[in-house]
Formats: C-alpha cells, sequence, structure tokens
C-alpha cells in the first residue's frame, strides 16, 4: 500500500472534492496535511468543508485559492507544501454548461491538467526507468469519455474512446495526457472513470439536487426529451473510497472503471423523486407529479452509461456499498434540513461567507 505524507487536493470545493476531504479526514491509516488547491468557480464552496477542516486541525489542512492552469500558482503550491500524492478533481462539470461555453471547459480540464502534470513531473523527478515510490497522480474522470450505448453492455476499461459533449472531450483529452505523462515521463499514475454521482452539497444544476430544489419550491421539472436516457448513479461517499483504494492499492498506470450497479431512465428517477418528496414532506400522494415537464433535449444527449467495474472490484475488493434508495433518503433529507446552503449557492452568497470565515490567498 502506498502511504502519503502531503497530499494536494485539487477542486476540494467543489462536490466530490469536498467529499473526498471529508473521507481523508476520518481515515484511520492516514494522518498527514492536506493541500486543497482550488479556484472557487461557482462550484466551489468552501462551506462544503466546515466539519473536515475542524477535524483535520489547522497543522493538517491548507487552502490556496488559485488556478489549476496558472503555471506560478501550481509551481509555488508543489515548492511550498511538497505534496508527495495529487489528487485531481479540479475541474469544469456540467455538460449543459460546455454546450453552451466549451472554452472554459478546454482550459480548465486540458491545459489546467496538463500544469498539474509538468508540476508533477518536475517536482518528483520523473524519467522513464525512474519512477520514484510512494508518489502518485490520480486522475479522477468520468465513464461520458467512452460515448453513449445501446439498449445493451457495458463500458469496461477496454472500451474505447468516444466522446460526444464538450465536457467528455475535455475530460477524454485530459485522460490521455494523464497516460502519456506515465508512458513517456515514467509518472506514477492512476486513473478512475466513474458514473454519475449523487449526494449531499451537490451543486443544483444536476439532475438530481435540481429536482429535489424544484420540487421543493414547486416549479416546474424539465426533463430533456423522452426522459428515457439511462444514467448509473453512485452515492458520492462510495466514489471517494474507491479514489483512495485505487490511489493507494491500484496498479500504478492502470485506469479503473468504478460504478453504482444501478441504472435507471431519468423519467423514473423523477418520478421516483416526486413520490419520496410526498412522503418527506407529508402531502397527498401524487401532490407533485403535475410538476414534471417535458422540454426539447439536450443537443448530443448521451443515451445511456453503464459501467462493467469488475476489474477494481477483482483486483482491489471494491463495491459499491450504499443502496440506491438509502442514499436518495439521505440526500433528501440533507437539502431539506440545509436550505440556507442551496438559497446561498443559488444566489451566490456563499462568496462573502467564504470571505468572513476564512482567510484566502490569490497567487501571483
Ligand atoms: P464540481 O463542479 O462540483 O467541482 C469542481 C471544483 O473545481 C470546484 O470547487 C471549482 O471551484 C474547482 N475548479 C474549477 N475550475 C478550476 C480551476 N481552473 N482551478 C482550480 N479549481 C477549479 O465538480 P464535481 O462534480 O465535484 O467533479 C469533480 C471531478 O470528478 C471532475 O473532474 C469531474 O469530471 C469528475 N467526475 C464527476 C462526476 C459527477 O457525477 N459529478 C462523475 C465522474 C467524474
Ligand atoms: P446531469 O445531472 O447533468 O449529468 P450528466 O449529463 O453528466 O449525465 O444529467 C443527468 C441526466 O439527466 C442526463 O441524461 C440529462 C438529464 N437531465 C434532465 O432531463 N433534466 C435536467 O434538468 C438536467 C439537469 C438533466
Amino acid at each position: 500500500m502506498r502511504t502519503f505524507s502531503s497530499i494536494l487536493v485539487t477542486g476540494g470545493a467543489g462536490f466530490i472534492g469536498s467529499h473526498f476531504i471529508r473521507y481523508l479526514s476520518r481515515l484511520s491509516d492516514f494522518s498527514g496535511k492536506v493541500v486543497n488547491l482550488d479556484a472557487l468557480t461557482y462550484a466551489g464552496n468552501l462551506e462544503n468543508l466546515q466539519d473536515s477542516v475542524a477535524t483535520l486541525g489547522p497543522e493538517r489542512y491548507a487552502f490556496v485559492q488559485g488556478d489549476i492552469a496558472d503555471p506560478s500558482v501550481v509551481a509555488d503550491v508543489f515548492d511550498r507544501y511538497k505534496p508527495d500524492a495529487v489528487f485531481h478533481f479540479a475541474a469544469e462539470s456540467h455538460v449543459d454548461r460546455s454546450i453552451l461555453g466549451p472554452g472554459e471547459f478546454v482550459r480548465t480540464n486540458i491545459q489546467g491538467t496538463f500544469t498539474l502534470l509538468e508540476a508533477a513531473r518536475r517536482s518528483w523527478g520523473c524519467s522513464l526507468g525512474k519512477t520514484p515510490e510512494n508518489r502518485v497522480f490520480h486522475h479522477v474522470s468520468t465513464d461520458e469519455v467512452f460515448g453513449s450505448l445501446g439498449d445493451s453492455g457495458s463500458f469496461s476499461e477496454q472500451t474505447p474512446y468516444d466522446p460526444r459533449s464538450p465536457y467528455s472531450a475535455s475530460k477524454a483529452a485530459s485522460d490521455h495526457l494523464v497516460r502519456a505523462w506515465s508512458h513517456t515521463y515514467g509518472l506514477p499514475i492512476t486513473l478512475s472513470n466513474c458514473s454519475n454521482n449523487y449526494g449531499p452539497y451537490h451543486f443544483p444544476e444536476k439532475l438530481i439536487p435540481l429536482m429535489i430544489s424544484r420540487i421543493q419550491s414547486g416549479q416546474s421539472l424539465p426533463v430533456y426529451g423522452d426522459g428515457k436516457q439511462i444514467r448509473d448513479w453512485l452515492y458520492v461517499e462510495d466514489h471517494a473510497e474507491a479514489i483512495w483504494t485505487v490511489a493507494t492499492r491500484g496498479v500504478l498506470g492502470r485506469s479503473y472503471n468504478v460504478g453504482g450497479l444501478t441504472e435507471w431512465e431519468n423519467i423514473r428517477l423523477v418520478r421516483y423523486l416526486c413520490d419520496r418528496m410526498v412522503h418527506f414532506l407529508g402531502k397527498p400522494a401524487g401532490t407533485f407529479d403535475h410538476l414534471i415537464t417535458y422540454v426539447p433535449d439536450r443537443p448530443g444527449h448521451d443515451r445511456r452509461y453503464a459501467i462493467d467495474c469488475s476489474r477494481i472490484g477483482d483486483e482491489l475488493g471494491w463495491k459499491p456499498s450504499t443502496p440506491f434508495s438509502e442514499g436518495l433518503d439521505k440526500t433528501i433529507r440533507w437539502y431539506l434540513d440545509n436550505p440556507d446552503w442551496v438559497a446561498r449557492v443559488q444566489s451566490g452568497e456563499y462568496r462573502d461567507w467564504v470571505n468572513k470565515n476564512y482567510t484566502t490567498r490569490q497567487e501571483t
């Protein structure tokens, strides 16, 4: 098992990155330092980390507000904190936004990954045949790089790349860069390609949190196209565990598919959320069904994703552990208990919260 004393997490103020830092803060076999490099875009919110930062304490946690695509920022972080592991989450992550404005996806997801790879290569003194020990660059990627499936089959690690949206194309490009830095420069890398995550702190532009908050406020529930597209859903805490498993015990240079083994049609999921909200809010059955509204389809909408995650199961013993019904109930409960978080995130008010509660520093 690889062990680390200083971990750089990029995008640690986002949805999955903040759950990963929470996971690290509770781990008994990691007692090192966590450095969170995050630009705090609209999707980054330090409020997501309040409890983990308190658990880690000031000795074990540092935050740097900065852009992963800025070489001077990244070099300074490596010089100052000398990370022996990088967990790279920072990205533009929403498909709809990538359709409206692909430029930022190319910059952050491709240029940003390149900048981090170069900094890690230099800092760790990598060259082919001289891969340093107890170092890893773990790249957090998506199943969307594999394209779209028909009615049967699933994505394995051998499935050819076939990205179709600007988001998935930018993630595919970053996956290729990460593999190239391993083959060409001997950078110790691992990679995971995961299906759709859900859980608390999910920015309410993605399907599940968007539907929960719109049901709560009685707004229409936009279902793209015929609603029969299929996604595989994984509870975010299970993903955090999978990432740690791959980076500490996975074979260097190898990628691992991660999934929830939970394929649902979007329309089934939206109807199910309406039913569970009826239950949680004590309303008569069917109260929210009239909110479901079919809207024009997303351009280039991928039809179906499904994951064959037997490699991570067979080699490393990981499997998803949170049943969908349990994870969804926990998620709904969290959104109902945290209306202020949703309101602040939607209004952008959390940026003031950041300034009041943290001393942040814009690297130059
Ligand atoms: P998110 O949008 O919630 O968070 C992204 C974080 O990255 C934010 O904190 C943001 O401030 C930060 N960031 C963005 N641009 C930056 C830049 N230029 N420099 C520094 N920080 C920057 O995303 P997420 O859903 O938590 O996804 C995290 C990673 O996991 C991404 O790489 C994504 O592709 C991957 N992934 C996500 C899912 C999913 O279902 N959400 C599934 C598989 C893989
Ligand atoms: P999303 O959460 O954006 O994740 P991704 O596109 O990365 O899979 O969307 C999940 C599915 O839900 C996808 O098929 C698009 C669909 N969708 C809707 O039907 N309506 C919506 O308002 C949103 C945001 C998504």
